[in-house]
């Protein structure tokens, strides 16, 4: 039985370590295009009517080889795009069947750091990882990244250290020796 005085102090734990988790940790990787490699194009992101080009910095790379879980210094960054809709608001395919980009939307970026992370409950923790969302100029959203935590938090224990386009990442990785 959990009393609500524990229950009470938990909550108070989270909320007075707060201030040191979230966000503001991730800078905007405002280079990403020019230092980043680009390792996946994913139509449809999240269902929706969305393409999302995936780079990471040299360190994911370097260490995103291996199935191990990547390094220290590792930095993911999704550049969001809206698809091209045509009259009746369905998505316009290219010849090779690809939605194509209309507007950038957000980059949404991951990054991870040693002894990141230990201010979150192990339900909701992702490892090392934190996460942000910026706007197209490059501001910085304040909303909570619960959210992010919880829908990449679903690969947790299946060897992709929270990365979705993990597989991707390993594939260009090797191919780049
Ligand atoms: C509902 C599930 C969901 C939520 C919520 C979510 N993501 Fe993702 N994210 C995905 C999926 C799925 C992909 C893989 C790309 C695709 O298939 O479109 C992805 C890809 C990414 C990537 C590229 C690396 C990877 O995992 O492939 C980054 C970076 C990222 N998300 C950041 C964020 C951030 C920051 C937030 C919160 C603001 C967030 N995500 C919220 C599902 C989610």
């Amino acid at each position: 039985m959990l009393g609500k005085g524990l229950r009470a102090a938990f909550g108070l734990l989270v909320f007075t370590c707060a201030a040191t988790a979230g966000p503001e940790k991730v800078d905007n990787p405002a280079d990403y295009l020019s230092k980043f490699t680009k390792i996946a194009t994913r139509d449809s992101h999240l269902g929706g009517n969305a393409i999302a080009d995936v780079y990471v910095n040299a360190v994911a790379l370097e260490s995103g080889k291996a199935e191990a879980d990547l390094a220290s210094g590792a930095i993911v960054a999704m550049a969001v795009f809206s698809a091209k809709l045509d009259a009746a608001n369905q998505p316009i395919f290219d010849p090779a069947g690809r939605m194509v980009k209309d507007q950038l939307r957000a980059v949404n970026v991951m990054e991870k750091r040693k002894g990141w992370g230990t201010e979150y409950p192990e339900t909701l923790r992702n490892g090392e990882w934190e996460y942000a969302s910026f706007n197209p100029q490059g501001v910085k959203s304040q909303n909570p990244t619960t959210g992010c935590f919880e829908c990449h938090g679903t690969l947790n224990g299946l060897n992709m250290d929270f990365i979705y386009t993990r597989a991707e990442l390993a594939e260009v990785a090797k191919n780049k020796r």
